[in-house]
């Protein structure tokens, strides 16, 4: 039997690229053959501020080649990657299928491993070519489920929202979940709170695309989510959940930090420095993740709440988060070097895992939360989009590893609730974040359960591949 040849394609954003590459370097280790497919902008932004690991990688992995299909969008005019991806993989579904088609044919690919977001993009090739397809949905197991439950939402009435005053509604009608969702923590899209008749179908179609593949793999643990995968386990018998992916690699590699960086952004390490000098657990991290955009008011009132609450913060704004430039040049002057260090872009494990941060003031982005999870640091929620008003509720209400802030900017609130993880209620946060860290570790060490689906899953791919 042939040596598997697994093609891996991310959608163009941060989180997925990061993650799928986690995937791609844990096949490796099993000998597995990999072609990592990047659109060219981000393969481009990869290489150019990741040089050194990707010379690095692909030194270590002589199985692993890089490739890179068009976006399909105007050179010129690029979009970047943010809120915009959608029409992004549009343009990836609509005129793409060619180019992965000469991709499988010339790699002689066997299996495919598709981000769960490129819905039916390669539904018909991989049939046409009678290979494996796994969809890997990058988000958390509960976010897979609501939208797997939207139908069932839509027929009862339960959505869409009809207005903020209906936002407090709780949701009935997703099993698992009973009692736990209102309508302001289901996904959004857009900086609309309702979920509209495009976005909707779209999302449909993403579950009926991942319900076409062969199998789904899941970025989570059993511990974590278990009562909701034994319902998403109904309808997809084939599912592996094998994270957190960054813990898993990293334990299997028996390192602390991901030895290969695909940052979007250029890294600022000065902050470890300043780590350095900080003590135990005092310092506040701020980070809303790779595409959140915030207004100028909502930058001060974080600000303010910062400074108010006297606790040392190590904040994130990248310089596409804010409009105004010169805001971040204002911010760094009105902030002493002791009490707070801005950034544009950190080494976010590496910090994460540091002694000296006592807490996480996040957007929620998955990653971001399995990131804080593992490293058992408790967190403060304030979702922007998409599956993150999701993941800050199952932050407070259902793992009690921290305060939801959702909807609400404020200096007042900003500076109570980081008292509250950081002092008032700082055992018991502490308690059951070091709890579920040790769950995750659990996980992912021999016998653990992302450990064996691990194992299942390259058996899986061995076993179909021609
Ligand atoms: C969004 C979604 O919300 C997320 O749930 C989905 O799966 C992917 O798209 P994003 O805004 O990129 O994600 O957030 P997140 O999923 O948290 O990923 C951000 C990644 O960037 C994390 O891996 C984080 O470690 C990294 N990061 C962020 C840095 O390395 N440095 C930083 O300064 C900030």
């Amino acid at each position: 039997m042939e040596t598997p040849h697994v093609l891996i394609f991310p959608c163009p954003a941060q989180g997925h690229v990061n993650t799928m590459l986690k995937l791609a370097e844990l096949l490796l280790i099993q000998n597995l053959h990999i072609t990592f497919l990047n659109t060219e902008y981000i393969h481009n932004r990869l290489i150019s501020l990741n040089i050194d690991d990707v010379k690095s990688i692909s030194q270590c992995y002589p199985k692993l080649q890089f490739k890179t299909i068009s976006d399909f969008q105007n050179k010129e005019k690029h979009p970047g990657f943010g809120e915009n991806i959608v029409d992004v993989i549009s343009s990836i579904n609509m005129y793409g299928k060619p180019s992965l088609r000469d991709i499988i044919v010339s790699e002689k690919i066997s299996c495919i491993i598709l981000d769960g977001g490129f819905g039916d993009l390669a539904t018909d090739l991989a049939a046409e070519f009678g290979i494996q397809l796994i969809h890997f949905r990058t988000v958390a197991a509960s976010t897979v489920w609501i939208y797997f439950c939207m139908p069932k939402l839509l027929d009862c009435n339960e959505i869409p929202i009809r207005g903020d005053e209906d936002m407090d509604r709780i949701i009935r009608n997703v099993p698992g979940m009973e009692n736990i969702i209102r309508c302001r923590d289901l996904p959004r899209f857009g900086t609309s709170n309702k979920m509209d008749h495009i976005i909707l179908d779209k999302v449909l179609q993403l579950t009926q695309a991942s319900l076409k593949g062969n199998a789904v793999i899941l970025n989570t643990f059993e511990d974590l989510e278990s009562p909701i995968l034994s319902q998403i386990r109904l309808h997809f018998p084939k599912l592996y959940t094998i994270g957190p992916l960054h813990h898993h690699l990293n334990t299997m590699k028996k390192t602390t930090s991901s030895s290969f960086n695909s940052n979007f952004f250029k890294v600022d390490r000065t902050c470890m420095t300043w780590l350095e000098s900080q003590p135990l657990k005092s310092v506040v991290y701020v980070s809303f993740g790779s595409t959140t955009t915030m207004t100028r008011e909502e930058i001060l009132e974080f600000w303010h709440g910062l400074l108010n609450s006297k606790k040392a913060f190590l904040w994130v704004i990248r310089p596409n988060m804010v409009q105004e430039k010169r805001l971040i040049k204002e911010l760094e002057e009105g902030t002493s070097k002791e009490k707070g260090l801005i950034v544009e872009w950190a080494p976010q494990e590496e910090v994460l895992s540091h002694k000296a941060i006592g807490a996480f003031l996040t957007h929620s982005g998955w990653n971001s939360t399995l990131e804080s999870v593992v490293c058992g640091v408790p967190m403060i929620c304030w979702p922007y989009f998409s599956d993150q008003p999701l993941n800050s509720r199952f932050v407070s209400e259902v793992w009690k590893l921290g305060l939801d802030m959702k909807d609400v900017c404020d200096r007042n609130v900003v500076e109570n609730m980081v008292n509250d993880i950081m002092v008032n209620k700082k055992e018991e946060f502490s308690k059951s974040a070091t709890k579920m860290a040790d769950l995750a570790s659990k996980s992912v060490n021999p016998d653990g359960s992302s450990y064996n689906n691990l194992q299942d899953l390259i058996q899986y791919i061995r076993s179909t591949s021609p």
